[in-house]
């Protein structure tokens, strides 16, 4: 059995089964991606979908080598295969929550979880193409130090158990990500992670999101 690091606290809280895409959320390229997604996983119900199947599912918005072009979604390639697999043990048990994503996981066995974190963790992490500010990212290896981002997430910020790598991560989830810590909005958060964040200001996740990207 796969054991969460992040101990729920409150008993979890499947989901149904329906399909609410916010569309809104993305570009318009991907709908068409996102309806056959869609399409597949209300096949899939009926009939689990066979592992390799499944990993092009997530490619659709988490990137074909695991490098993701979407904003907002984050790359999984070079991930620490420990914290995939953690995060997709709260993703399947409803302790991190997102609609889209909970369909795929939610019939996953324990194997499949460690066989897809396997896959993702072993594909090159490449950078966004968005532009990274060197001043920014200057500040934000200056506010690092502090912090102390490196102590778990290492000095090069690769990552490291349960500690997700942000080197080359979306310069967008990276912020999404900070604010969220934050302002308590991530479910199944690590409180390690929302002790760093209390009073850093938007200007400085920024900074941190520009430096953490560049490295
Ligand atoms: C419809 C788009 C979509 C699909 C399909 C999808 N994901 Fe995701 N995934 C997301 C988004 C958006 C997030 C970020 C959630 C957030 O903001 O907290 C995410 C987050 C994740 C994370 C956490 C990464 C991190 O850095 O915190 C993992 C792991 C993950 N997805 C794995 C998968 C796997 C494995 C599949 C296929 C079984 C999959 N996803 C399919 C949209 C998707
Ligand atoms: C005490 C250890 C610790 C420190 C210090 C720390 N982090 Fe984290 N960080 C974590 C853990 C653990 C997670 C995984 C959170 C979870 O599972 O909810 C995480 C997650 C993140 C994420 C989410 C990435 C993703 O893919 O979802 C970002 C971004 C992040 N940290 C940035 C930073 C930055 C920037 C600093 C320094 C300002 C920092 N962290 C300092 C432990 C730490």
């Amino acid at each position: 059995m796969v054991r969460p690091i992040a101990s729920p606290i409150q008993p979890p809280a499947r989901r149904s089964g329906s399909l609410r895409w916010a569309f809104d959320w993305w570009s318009q390229p991907l709908a068409l991606g996102l309806a056959a997604v869609a399409f597949f996983v209300s096949d899939s119900i009926a009939q689990p979908l066979p592992l390799a199947e499944r990993i092009k599912l997530c490619a659709t918005c988490h990137g074909e080598d695991g490098n993701s072009r979407v904003p907002n979604i984050p790359s999984l390639a070079g991930q620490p295969e420990f914290f995939l697999v953690n995060q997709l043990f709260l993703f399947r048990e409803g302790v991190r929550k997102l609609e889209a994503m909970a369909p795929l996981v939610k019939d996953l066995k324990d194997d499949d979880l460690v066989a897809i974190a396997k896959h993702f963790a072993a594909l090159v992490a490449k950078p966004s193409e968005e532009p990274i500010d060197p001043a920014l990212a200057k500040r934000g290896a200056a506010l690092a130090e502090p912090l102390r981002c490196a102590s778990c997430h290492l000095p090069n910020l690769a990552g490291q158990a349960q500690m997700p790598r942000l080197a080359k991560q979306r310069i967008d989830y990276l912020i999404h990500a900070m604010r969220e810590f934050r302002d308590n909005k991530r479910s199944g958060a690590d409180t390690l992670m929302s002790n760093v964040m209390i009073d850093v200001s938007d200007a400085d996740i920024a900074a941190l999101a520009h430096y953490s990207a560049s490295r």
